[in-house]
């Protein structure tokens, strides 16, 4: 199939290429992202390939079925970007990527607690300038923690045994607990996973529900000094509410994969422009923020899995319309 592959990189344009041997599309590598301004660039092609910050709104899914688009292929997990009820109604088939490393993700977090807990990126910063103060650098044991995970499917679990694995206890909380993550995890009530966890992580989808499940009320109810990890979605956590965290010190270390407003900052060298986000360069000011732009996904594994099971989602509806990992308003099949 003819396939306009928004927001590439170098990355994912060799790891498509090598999978596309088996699979021969014909892929058109666009580094744009998928807006409002830039969807006439998929005029004429059957299938949109879309990342995480491409925006399916409505306006967006219109204009692609009135140009002969009839699939997206998201290359995420992640489908909180697309208007399911629109792409339903327009007769679009959307399809994802459901699962393709979950150790890549809840290694990435567990690079975060390890990295802020000892002040690694200080430290590193302070050798090579030939300060070897250990002022501001005390971290305190993960063993005997207490470990509060927020959503316990594939990444969540795996996060949780990892923890274990360095002696900390791990509560959870998820509307719909898992039989087999009971082997690793105590499931509490949110109200009491706040007030028990040192270490707070999120792994549960972005949805009407979770926007902003870390507020002010939350941030009131969590520990003096607790770890917040986010490698979830940026719009779980509301950043303002969080920065009054850290200025109370309430929150005492903050590490961040994604960002509330990351569409406009992520994935792009912006180091010669002024950032004009005041929430995010307030964050950066903190000794104790640890922000990565959302790289948790990208490991060799991960990016090769990613870019197979895209391919093959593409060719099963070339064949027969098959509709492998679709998503829609109504299910997830
Ligand atoms: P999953 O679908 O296997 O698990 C999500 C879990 O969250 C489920 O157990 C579900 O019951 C639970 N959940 C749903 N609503 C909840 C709520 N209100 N409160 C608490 N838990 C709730 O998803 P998976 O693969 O573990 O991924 C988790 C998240 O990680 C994804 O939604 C995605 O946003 C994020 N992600 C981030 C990446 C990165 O590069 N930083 C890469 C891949 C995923």
């Amino acid at each position: 199939m003819r396939v306009a592959m928004f927001s590439t990189k170098s990355y994912d344009q060799h790891y498509f290429e090598l999978a596309n041997v088996e699979h021969g599309h014909e892929l058109t590598f666009l580094e744009p992202r998928l807006l409002g301004h830039t969807v006439s660039l998929a005029a004429g092609y059957p299938a949109v390939c879309a990342f995480v910050n491409d925006q399916l709104d409505a306006h967006v899914l219109r204009t692609l079925s009135e140009h002969g688009t009839t699939l997206i292929a998201l290359r995420s997990a992640g489908f909180n970007h697309v208007d399911l009820e629109a792409a339903d109604a327009l007769g679009l088939t959307v399809v994802r990527v459901p699962a393709y490393s979950p150790h890549a993700v809840a290694e990435h977090a567990l690079a975060l607690v390890l990295a802020l807990n000892r002040r690694i990126f200080r430290a590193y910063n302070r050798v090579r300038e030939g300060n070897f103060s250990l002022e501001g650098l005390l971290g305190f044991d993960l063993h005997g923690k207490t470990v509060g995970v927020i959503g316990t499917g594939k990444i969540g679990v795996l996060f949780a045994r990892i923890m274990t694995g360095l002696g900390c206890r791990v509560i959870a909380y998820d509307p719909y607990p898992q039989a087999e993550a009971e082997e690793v995890v105590e499931y509490v009530a949110l109200s009491e996973l706040f007030a028990r966890a040192d270490v707070i992580s999120l792994h549960c989808p972005l949805t009407p529900q979770t926007h902003h499940l870390i507020g002010a009320d939350a941030v009131a109810q969590m520990k003096d000094g607790v770890m917040l990890i986010n490698t979830s979605r940026g719009r779980l956590v509301d950043t303002l509410a969080v920065i009054e965290g850290l200025k109370s010190g309430r929150i005492g270390n903050l590490g961040l994969d994604v960002y509330e407003e990351e569409e406009d900052l992520f994935f792009q060298d912006l180091s010669d422009r002024v950032i004009q986000d005041d929430a995010f360069s307030r964050l950066l000011t903190f000794p104790n923020v640890l922000i990565t732009g959302h790289q948790g996904f990208f490991t060799e594994e991960a990016v090769t899995s990613i870019a197979h099971t895209t391919l093959a989602n593409i060719t099963a509806f070339e064949r027969d319309h098959g509709t492998i990992h679709r998503v829609t308003s109504e299910q997830v099949v």
